[in-house]
C-alpha cells in the first residue's frame, strides 16, 4: 500500500488546515495510508509522525493557523538532521510527501528530494510572494481581514481627521498591501517594490488638507525600508495634521480561510495526491494556479521563479483613491 505524508512548514496560513484534509481525505479515498508529521521539519527530525485517519479530518475545514502545528526549523538546514528526517520517513516506508508552505518551506524540502524522497509543494502563505503561482493559499483571507480592518479605522480617522497608515505583512512582496490597499480604497500605498517618495506622500495630505478630507489611510507594507513610527512622526511633523499608526501584525495571519483559498485548498490537495498517485518514480514539483488552472512544474523552477510586481494595478489604485 502507498504511503504518503503531510507537513505544514513556516507562518502558518489560513486553508492549510483545508489542504491537509484534502491531502488526507483524497489519499484514503485512492487507498493510500496518510500520515501526517506535527510541527513541520522539526517534527519530522523528531520522529513526531502518526497516521491520520478520516474522522481527524473532520471540523477543521473552516479553522485558521494548522492542526498539524509549524515551525522555522535551524536544525533543518544541517545535513546530519536532514539524513535523520528522511530516515524517519524512510523507516516507515514512507516516501512521498505533501509539504505545505511558502518559499523558505519549498526549498528546504529539495534536501530531502536528494535523499529518495518525492515532493510536492503547496503554496500557502499569507505573503503570495511566490512567483511561479498566480496567488498562494492565505492570501485571499490575509486580504479580506486587512479589509475589513481598514474600513474600522476609516471610521475613527474620520471622526478625528487623522491620517492613519496600516502597516500590514508580506515580507519582501507588496501584494497584500497592493490587493489590500486598492479595495480598501487606500489613499496612498507603500510597497516594497516602488521607492518611497516622501514629498509625494506629504503632497497628498496637503491635497485632503486643502479639499477638506475628513481622513487619509496609507496602506505600507512591513518590508518598505522607512520604519512606521517614524513615518508617522515626520507627517504629522510637516503637515501638522494628527496621524497615528497601526501595525496589523499577526492579526492577518489567523481567521477563517475565505471561500476563495477553501477552494484552493481542496483542489491544490487533491492534486498533490494525483500526481504521487500516478509515479513510482521520485517526483519533486510544486502546484500552483495561473488564471482559472491548477498547474504543476518543477520544484526548481518554481523556487527560481521571481514574483512580478503588478505595477499596473498599483497605479490604478492610486488613480482610484
Ligand atoms: O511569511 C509569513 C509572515 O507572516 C510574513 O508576512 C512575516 O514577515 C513573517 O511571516 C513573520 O514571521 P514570524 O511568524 O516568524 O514572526
Amino acid at each position: 500500500m502507498k504511503k504518503i505524508a503531510v507537513l505544514t512548514s513556516g507562518g502558518d496560513a489560513p486553508g492549510m488546515n483545508a489542504v491537509i484534509r484534502a491531502v488526507a481525505r483524497a489519499g484514503i479515498f485512492s487507498g493510500m495510508e496518510v500520515y501526517g508529521i506535527l510541527h513541520g521539519y522539526e517534527g519530522l527530525i523528531d520522529n513526531e509522525i502518526f497516521q491520520l485517519k478520516w474522522s481527524d479530518l473532520g471540523n477543521i475545514m473552516h479553522t485558521g493557523g494548522t492542526m498539524l502545528g509549524s515551525a522555522r526549523s535551524e536544525r533543518f538546514f544541517e545535513d546530519k538532521w536532514i539524513d535523520k528526517a528522511a530516515d524517519n520517513l524512510l523507516k516507515l516506508g514512507i516516501n512521498s510527501l505533501v509539504v505545505i508552505g511558502g518559499d523558505g518551506t519549498f526549498r528546504g524540502s529539495t534536501q530531502l528530494s536528494k535523499r529518495g524522497i518525492s515532493i510536492v509543494c503547496v503554496p500557502a502563505t499569507i505573503d503570495n510572494d511566490l512567483g511561479y503561482t498566480d496567488y498562494t493559499i492565505g492570501f485571499d483571507t490575509a486580504v479580506n481581514t486587512v479589509l475589513s480592518i481598514i474600513s474600522h479605522i476609516r471610521d475613527t480617522s474620520s471622526a478625528h481627521s487623522r491620517t492613519t497608515i496600516v502597516e500590514v505583512m508580506g515580507r519582501d512582496c507588496g501584494d497584500l498591501a497592493l490587493f489590500s490597499g486598492l479595495g480598501g480604497g487606500a489613499d496612498l500605498l507603500l510597497v516594497p517594490e516602488i521607492p518611497v517618495d516622501i514629498q509625494q506622500i506629504i503632497e497628498r495630505v496637503r491635497e485632503g488638507q486643502v479639499s477638506g478630507k475628513l481622513h487619509n489611510i496609507i496602506v505600507k507594507s512591513e518590508g518598505v525600508d522607512i520604519p512606521t513610527d517614524e513615518l508617522e512622526e515626520l507627517i504629522e511633523g510637516v503637515t501638522g495634521q494628527e496621524t497615528r499608526s497601526v501595525v496589523l501584525s499577526y492579526i492577518q495571519r489567523g481567521g477563517s480561510p475565505s471561500g476563495r483559498d477553501r477552494t484552493l485548498a481542496s483542489l491544490m490537495g487533491a492534486k498533490a495526491v494525483k500526481l504521487l498517485e500516478g509515479n513510482e518514480e521520485i517526483i519533486s514539483v510544486a502546484i500552483g494556479i495561473r488564471g482559472e488552472d491548477i498547474i504543476s512544474m518543477p520544484l526548481e523552477t518554481a523556487i527560481q521563479t521571481k514574483p512580478v510586481f503588478d505595477k499596473n494595478l498599483y497605479e490604478l489604485a492610486l488613480v482610484l483613491s
